[in-house]
């Protein structure tokens, strides 16, 4: 597999637990367990999780599993020598976000779900999905771009093939032969 190949696998990837992270985050709101785990950055029961503040633990977790994904992405996009610029400075964005978003997750938790910080955690939340659609669009239309620039590369070596038999053919052909 070939190096852009797999930065497109791994956004892709990325951009997945990101929707699982997500729609996790909406079950805590949604169920009211969002204070189960009243402490930041470690529960009460410091690294074990248990089973009274599970859901919340499990975003918690998640989300720094996130942050790392997304943090690799940006390394992986920025490594690459076919990336557009574009691409580059959204995976950027997108880092960026991403701790940003962690921050404010633990300052939801401080603030004991201060519904402007519930909704900015939402919107920010939004913000880095499109983010990371954005990178896997145009990492996906990098992937294109090199596939079709190097079968156009192919077709032009076998076509000076075929002009150089054709050519050849030329020299051999009988009346030239004949004329000599
Ligand atoms: C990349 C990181 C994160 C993402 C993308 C994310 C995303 C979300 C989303 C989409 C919601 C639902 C919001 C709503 O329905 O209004 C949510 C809820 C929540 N998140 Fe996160 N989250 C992240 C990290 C964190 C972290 C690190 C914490 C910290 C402890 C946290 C704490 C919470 C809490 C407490 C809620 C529930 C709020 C409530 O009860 O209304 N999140 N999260």
């Amino acid at each position: 597999m070939n190096y852009d190949k797999f930065v497109l696998l791994f956004s892709v990837a990325t951009l997945c637990v990101l929707f699982g992270l997500m729609f996790m985050g909406g079950y805590v709101s949604a169920s009211g367990v969002g204070l189960s785990c009243p402490d930041w950055p470690l529960c009460p029961n410091g690294l074990a999780p248990s089973a009274e503040f599970l859901i919340e633990y499990t975003h918690r977790t998640v989300a720094a599993s996130t942050g790392l994904l997304v943090l690799m992405t940006m390394v992986f996009v920025l490594r690459s020598k076919n990336s557009m610029r574009s691409t580059k400075v959204i995976s950027i964005i997108a880092a960026t976000v991403v701790f940003g978003q962690i921050a404010l997750g633990a300052t939801v938790i401080t603030e004991r779900l201060h519904a402007v910080l519930v909704t900015s955690h939402l919107a920010l939340g939004l913000a880095l999905y499109s983010s990371l659609i954005f990178v896997v669009i145009n990492t996906y239309y990098t992937n294109l771009r090199l596939k079709s620039s190097s079968a156009s590369a192919t077709l032009s070596s076998d076509s000076g093939f075929a002009s150089n038999v054709k050519r050849n053919s030329v020299g051999y052909s009988p009346n030239k032969s004949a004329n000599l």
